[in-house]
């Protein structure tokens, strides 16, 4: 056997034991976030989306009505920000990790929204604040549970 070989070889055996050779490093998905630029609570959950590894891409807007409006949040599912992924809306202090399952997913769907900001939700962060849940919605603003957290 060669030293190249070996080499090769040896790579291999390291990229096996990390798990490299399995499983790429997976890519940043990008996010578009619509915000106010007094809101500390969404800058907040822009910080927990860039710490989940999101490449997050931040618009300041006075009239956040007016980008709901044309983006099509259904009226009922607002909150604070308004977000977009792929082809996926995003309202509210939605987790990071089910932004990330939508996208693996991919469901017949509008987009998911956390309507309100409830206290647990990241990026508000009220200790002891009990469950609230994520919806997954359509078009017609019909919803159903994606998740309770
Ligand atoms: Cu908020
Ligand atoms: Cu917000």
């Amino acid at each position: 056997m060669t030293g190249r070989n070996l080499a090769v070889l040896a790579l291999g055996a390291v990229a096996l034991a990390t798990g490299a050779w399995l499983s790429p490093a997976p890519q940043a998905p990008a996010i578009t976030v619509y915000k106010s630029p007094t809101c500390g609570c969404c800058a907040k959950w822009v910080d927990h989306l860039r710490a989940a590894g999101f490449k997050v891409v931040v618009h300041d807007t006075d009239d956040l009505a007016a980008v709901k409006a044309s983006v099509g949040v259904p009226t009922g599912l607002a909150s604070c920000h308004t977000a977009l992924v792929g082809s996926y809306l995003v309202e509210g202090h939605v987790p990071a990790d089910l932004i990330r399952r939508l996208l693996r997913e991919r469901p017949a769907a509008a987009g998911l929204a956390v309507p309100g900001m409830p206290g647990a939700s990241p990026g508000m962060d009220v200790p002891r604040a009990g469950s609230y849940d994520v919806l997954v919605f359509d078009k017609q603003g019909k919803t159903r549970i994606y998740a309770t957290r």
